[in-house]
């Protein structure tokens, strides 16, 4: 028996509190309003903690990310030397596939334009390409990455990614390091960012960026999606981009400020999608099942997995 604290603030608490009572009847589980002595918490199950609190647990083994982000715990400069465990759940996974295919797909089929016709009754066809022969660059091969790969594949899209390492995918161009993004992104029509946040991708989704990105496709400019974080974007450079056609469309789900500000001109601009960092939810059942699941193996002794690599961040 484990003695747990769930430390949530920005999503619903109850949600998550339910399932680790249901699923976690040997455990005594705690809320930070009803934390009890703080030596006796072994395991912090958090998103967005309140700043500071997980330094005061003297007795801490391991910290869980109910996100697969965990930018929300490395900005805290007191964080304790213990494992970050991040998630890694089919569920999630699957959920950010079809965010993707469905993001990419409507960029491909000019949806914002229709959707503007639509508001206006026109009644006009514009000639269409089809995904064979639009290329789509992942920023970030790793799980999500590689999955949304996957997932575009079927629908024809042409695919390569990016990361900090280069991957070998059956079928994808894969570019690594530094050295190889100007190729990478002179070659990409959409930009689908699924990068974690950290010190070396804060504010890389910028005006030089997107000035690098592939101006001989068939879109007729590049479109931007991000879904990993919104301090890898720098918004006024997102609008300067798009108002001067550096960029013809984009999906964002994460922003600098979230919730997006009301007074956002991002909210209204005609060429963006814009979504609650909603691209995949965190389901609270299948992710507590995989939080428990990963404390009672480390009681029987055996290694966490999906450990943050605290040097780099994530
Ligand atoms: P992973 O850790 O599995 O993958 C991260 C990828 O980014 C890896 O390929 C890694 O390279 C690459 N990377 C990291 N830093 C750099 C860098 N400086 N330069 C180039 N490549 C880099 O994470 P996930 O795929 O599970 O998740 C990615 C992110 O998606 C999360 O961190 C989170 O921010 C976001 N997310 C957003 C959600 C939403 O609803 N909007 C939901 C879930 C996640 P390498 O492989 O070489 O290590
Ligand atoms: C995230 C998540 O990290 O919702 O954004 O899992």
């Amino acid at each position: 028996m484990s003695t747990i604290l769930l430390a949530i603030t920005g999503w619903e608490p109850e949600a998550w509190l339910s399932r680790f009572r249901t699923f976690g009847k040997k455990h005594t589980v705690r809320t930070v309003a009803e934390i009890g002595d703080p030596a006796e918490i072994e395991y912090v199950c958090a998103w967005k903690p309140p700043a500071g609190l997980l330094a005061k647990l003297p007795k801490l083994k391991a910290i869980f990310s109910l996100g697969a982000g965990v930018d929300h715990l490395m900005n805290d400069p007191s964080l304790p030397n213990v494992p970050v465990v991040r998630i890694v759940d089919p569920d999630l996974t699957k959920r950010m596939c079809e965010y993707v295919v469905l993001h990419c797909l409507l960029h491909q089929r000019k949806m914002k334009l229709y959707g503007e016709q639509q508001a206006q009754k026109i009644w006009h066809e514009h000639p269409e390409r089809p995904a064979g022969e639009v290329r789509v660059g992942i920023l970030g091969m790793g799980v999500l990455g590689q999955a949304a790969a996957a997932a575009l594949a079927p629908v024809g899209f042409r695919i390569t990614g990016w990361s900090r390492s280069r991957k070998s995918v059956p079928g994808i161009e894969t570019f690594g390091g530094e050295a190889e993004l100007p190729k990478f992104l002179g070659q990409t029509d959409i930009l689908v960012s699924l990068l974690p946040l950290t010190p070396a991708t804060r504010g890389m989704l910028n005006y030089a960026f997107f000035q690098k990105l592939a101006r001989d496709g068939v879109l007729g400019g590049p479109v931007l999606v991000n879904a990993g974080r919104g301090g890898l974007q720098v918004e006024t450079d997102i609008l300067r981009a798009l108002d001067e056609g550096t960029l013809i469309g984009a999906s964002l789900d994460v922003f600098e400020k979230e919730p997006l500000p009301q007074d956002s001109p991002l909210w209204s601009h005609p060429k963006i999608f814009v979504t609650p960092h909603n691209a995949a939810q965190s389901d609270p059942e299948a992710l507590t099942k995989y939080v428990l699941g990963q404390i009672e193996a480390f009681e029987r002794g055996e290694p966490l997995r999906n450990v943050v690599d605290r040097k780099l961040g994530y």
